[in-house]
């Protein structure tokens, strides 16, 4: 039988993504197996990007003597808070991600054109690109089952010299990643309204 893809998530799964899923900064000592870290890639890969040039890299800081040399390049606060988590996940955007557009968007003629139209751009794109994957893999982790602890306050010059030297990968945003501890949740921060965050034209 195939699935209707068109029909809304019910309100439990919507509760699990979004309406009752919360940053998390405390972890239970469950750990991820990597085969859990490898179907999450797999996952967040879907989702789109421009030409499908998917510039997203993503290193797994999983060890103990791993995470020692992360936890260097955090800020104060968010030492303890990674410190904790079972795994930290390095997200990364790939400069040379170019490179691979003709394999990736094989379409018969060279799509990397689109993307160097002026000076910037190819580096506008992968941004672009590399943090929309950044939260595709937020919520495929909120999806299988895991919590996440996003933070962008750490050194990225520490991170990239300590584990992407070699690699042509620049460091954009850590995620905690694990099973949230059981403790109580602040009350959530308050959204924009539609009203103020919307136009209809
Ligand atoms: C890009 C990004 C960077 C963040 N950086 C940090 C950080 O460095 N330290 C921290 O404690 N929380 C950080 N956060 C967590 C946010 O403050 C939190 O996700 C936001 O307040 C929403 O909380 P909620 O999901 O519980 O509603 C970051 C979140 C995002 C998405």
């Amino acid at each position: 039988m195939t699935a209707d893809v068109h029909a809304a998530l019910d309100e439990k799964s919507l509760a699990t993504i979004f309406t009752g899923a919360r940053t998390h900064y405390s972890w239970r000592s469950r750990e991820i197996p990597q085969a859990k870290l490898l179907e999450l890639y797999d996952v967040a890969k879907l989702g789109p990007t421009s030409a499908n040039c998917s510039p997203l890299r993503v290193a797994f800081v999983c060890s103990r003597q791993a995470k020692e040399r992360l936890l260097p390049a955090l800020s104060r606060g968010n030492v303890a808070k990674a410190s904790s988590a079972p795994v930290i996940a390095i997200v990364a955007q790939d400069r040379n991600y170019l490179d691979l557009v003709p394999t990736l968007f094989p379409v018969g003629y060279d799509a990397r054109s689109w993307f160097t139209a002026s000076p910037g751009s190819a580096a506008e794109h992968g941004l672009r690109n590399a943090m929309l994957q950044t939260a595709y893999l937020i919520i495929a982790a909120r999806a299988l089952g895991l919590d996440c602890g996003p933070m962008s306050g750490f050194n990225a010059s520490i991170v990239d010299d300590e584990f992407l030297s070699g690699l042509e990968w620049n460091s954009l945003l850590l995620i905690n990643l694990g099973y949230g501890a059981d403790v109580p949740a602040p009350p959530r921060r308050p959204r924009l309204s539609a009203v103020d965050a919307c136009r209809f034209f």
